[in-house]
């Protein structure tokens, strides 16, 4: 390489950089989760670039942006979800109250009891409504007995927003239940292992607005024992629910706010032409 080139790819560099820069807030005090030069290839092509990020405690955070973007992508970091994908590499460091979810001695089973997931498709076991809250807190072993393990069910069924609506149709197949009833018996097998996070990839997207709004009400109550970090692509269903939105723009994370603030003073270009319309 020649010097001019060698100069001008340095410049290219910083400009490309600084651009990744991500504008606003996205770091907190006592963070829950923290993540620091996150990376994720898919074979060698690159999804996400060099994400800097906290997620907060009893926080709700939003993650918008266009479709293909890596919302997706940059939430299974959390709980190694992208472990399981062939051909997909996460580097960074990823933190669970301190703790180095990379670490060797991590068994990814516990972390995702930890930092729990609800899909965009309710995918209920093939069992019983029982059964599927009962399934985790029995391989965790979090229940001595058949009193306590009834105990958890119930419990984490009230907290879903379930129980009165199965409690007296506990023994039928979960794959029973409406869209909706679903995907809250999902939402109460994730917390039937007493999580610390719950992540949800567009959890309301197959479902009505009736069952929509029951499931925002939800992550409202649910903030006061959990971070729950949300993908939607509904900047109505962001506002309504979050108090923090980052928004992401082809692999970078672009600006990290209080909802309010970006959804009415974007600081970047890009924000403000994604959540005026402009783009995506
Ligand atoms: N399993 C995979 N193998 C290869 N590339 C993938 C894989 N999953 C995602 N990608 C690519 O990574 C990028 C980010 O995808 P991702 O699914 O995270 O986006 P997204 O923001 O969740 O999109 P959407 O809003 O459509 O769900 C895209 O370019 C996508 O094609
Ligand atoms: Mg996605």
């Amino acid at each position: 390489m020649s010097g001019k080139e060698e100069i001008l790819s340095e410049v290219t560099t910083k400009a490309l950089h600084k651009e990744r820069e991500t504008v606003g807030s996205p770091f907190v005090e006592n963070p829950r989760m923290t993540c620091r030069e996150v990376n994720v290839y898919y074979g060698d092509k690159k999804a996400i670039n060099n994400v800097n990020i906290d997620i907060a405690r009893n926080e709700v955070i939003a993650m918008i942006g266009p479709s293909g973007c890596g919302k997706s992508t940059f939430l299974r970091c959390l709980n190694r979800m992208n472990d399981t994908i062939e051909g997909c590499r996460v580097t960074g460091d990823l933190r669970l109250d301190g703790m180095d979810i990379h670490d060797k001695n991590v068994d990814v089973v516990p972390l995702r009891a930890r930092v729990g997931m609800v899909f965009q498709k309710p995918n209920p076991f093939p069992k019983s409504i029982f059964d599927n809250v009962a399934y985790g807190p029995k391989i965790h072993g979090l229940a001595q007995n058949k009193a306590e393990l009834d105990e958890i069910v119930e419990r984490s069924l009230k907290k879903a927003g379930l129980w009165d609506e199965v409690k007296d149709r506990l023994t039928q197949p979960g794959t029973g239940l409406s869209g909706g009833q679903q995907q809250r018996l999902c939402i109460a097998r994730a917390i039937a292992v007493s999580p610390e996070v719950i992540l949800m990839d567009e959890p309301c997207s197959a479902l009505d607005p009736i069952a929509t709004a029951r499931i925002e009400e939800l992550i409202a109550e649910l903030r006061q024992h959990y971070s729950i970090v949300i993908v939607t692509h509904s900047m109505q269903q962001a506002a309504r629910v979050s108090q923090r939105t980052a928004y992401f723009h082809l692999g970078d994370l672009i600006e990290v706010g209080m909802t309010d603030r970006v959804f009415t003073n974007p600081r970047h270009q890009l924000t403000e032409d994604y959540i005026t319309g402009r783009f995506g």
